[in-house]
């Protein structure tokens, strides 16, 4: 997508791997726009009333897949909202097509290294993390990585902090110049 100055995208979709920051980019570049913040899982626990680590343990990742493809197929209609995605929502063509349609995508690119790190540090259980051995998450990370990088935006975030972030994202959709 090219993004003319002076006109913003319908949306904002923030993609990449499990701990990149998608939820808190999100929440602060949400503030900034004066937008909707939604994030792919917490509409899945609304919807469904179940944590995404129960969705999991108790009906499987196929499941957990299909509520996501529901949740994204929900969300189609919106305007003016930052969504932050699932790690795994994109690798389903379907939903990275209707993501596509929806706005500008931005890929918050980790070193695989540095997102385990992050998710080290934070509360929330990630059965992807949990459930595989680090040979096959290193895998998924390679495998995804491909797939993330089709976004229309990638910002290395490996050495910036939220603002920061938030800021190359504003800049790039000519936020400040309005
Ligand atoms: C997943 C990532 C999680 C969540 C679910 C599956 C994945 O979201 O959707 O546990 O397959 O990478 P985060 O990317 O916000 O951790």
């Amino acid at each position: 997508m090219s993004v003319r100055k002076g006109r913003l995208p319908q949306n904002i979709i923030l993609i990449g791997f499990m701990a990149a920051g998608k939820s808190s980019v999100g929440r602060l570049l949400a503030k900034e726009l004066g937008w909707r913040f939604l994030d792919t899982d917490s509409e899945i626990e609304r919807i469904t009333g179940l944590e995404i680590p129960d969705i999991f343990k108790n009906y499987g990742e196929a499941r957990f897949r299909s509520e996501e493809k529901a949740a994204v197929k929900r969300l189609s209609g919106l305007m003016n909202t930052v969504i932050a995605t699932g790690g795994g929502t994109v690798l389903n063509p379907e939903n990275w097509q209707l993501l596509q349609q929806m706005g500008l995508t931005v890929y918050l690119y980790a070193p695989l290294a540095i997102a385990l790190q992050r998710a080290k540090n934070q509360k929330n259980e990630r059965p992807m993390i949990t459930n595989n051995s680090p040979e096959e998450i290193e895998k998924l990370w390679q495998v995804r990585e491909k797939i993330y990088q089709r976004a229309e935006l990638v910002i290395d975030t490996s050495t910036k902090g939220l603002k920061e972030i938030t800021d190359d994202i504003l800049r790039f959709i000519n936020f400040y110049s309005l």
